[in-house]
């Protein structure tokens, strides 16, 4: 059984996803360890609880420095002894150690095809704004573990979304959550779980 802790900050839809996945079968493997949230409001803390999986809130607000919160927030990662880490819509940076700690047992969704609108300052609609404001026909959704760069690690999953001509970026970002997001998260976990994937050379490869 992997362990696995997920990441949050918002309303939480990915983990729901995971969620149902898991308590339909269609994740394997996989016992959900504990969410924790940057935001004491996320409704993903209400979600967890819902299903009996521990919550906790730890914010970088409540800390004098980036440092302290840090290796607080480090220490209750450990202490749920993950074998994975899904970032779930979690928009706090992660520490250097924490990466180094957990280097290719952390996972992220974001909201593009990466290397497309992603990198500093590209976060939930954002990512859609720009798309929009570029013109591009084709949007889409991409898991990739995490390394010290902003959604630069090895891509695991990416599934593409079409773009329609009047979308609003709140349109699109629904499209894009409920066709790609909610799909490929827990398809990765679940690879991950099944012992399927390896990284080599920096790039992932899929049994
Ligand atoms: C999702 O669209 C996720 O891809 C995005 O935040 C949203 C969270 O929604 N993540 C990022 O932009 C990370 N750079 P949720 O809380 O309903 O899952």
């Amino acid at each position: 059984m992997l362990n696995v802790v997920v990441l949050v900050s918002g309303g939480g839809t990915n983990l729901q996803a995971i969620i149902d996945a898991v308590e339909a079968g269609k994740i394997t493997n996989v016992r959900l360890a504990g969410v924790i949230s940057n935001n004491k409001n996320a409704y993903a803390l209400e979600r967890a609880k819902k299903h009996g999986i521990a919550g906790t809130c730890i914010s970088p607000k409540d800390f004098d420095s980036r440092a302290e919160f840090n290796e607080k927030f480090l220490k209750a990662v450990d202490e749920m002894h993950p074998d994975l880490i899904v970032l779930a819509g979690f928009l706090v940076v992660i520490p250097p150690e924490m990466i180094a700690r957990y280097r290719n047992q952390m996972i992220n969704i974001h909201p593009s095809l990466i290397p497309a609108f992603c990198g500093t300052g590209y976060y939930g609609l954002r990512v859609h704004e720009a798309a929009l404001a570029r013109g591009v026909k084709v949007a889409g959704a991409t898991v990739h573990f995490v390394d010290e760069g902003t959604d630069t690690g090895p891509i695991l999953l990416q599934k593409a979304v079409s773009v329609e001509q009047d979308d609003t970026p709140e349109i699109l970002q629904r499209r894009v959550m409920e066709q790609a997001e909610w799909r490929i998260l827990p398809q990765a976990i679940d690879l991950i779980a099944n012992g399927r994937v390896s990284v080599e050379d920096g790039k992932v490869r899929i049994r």
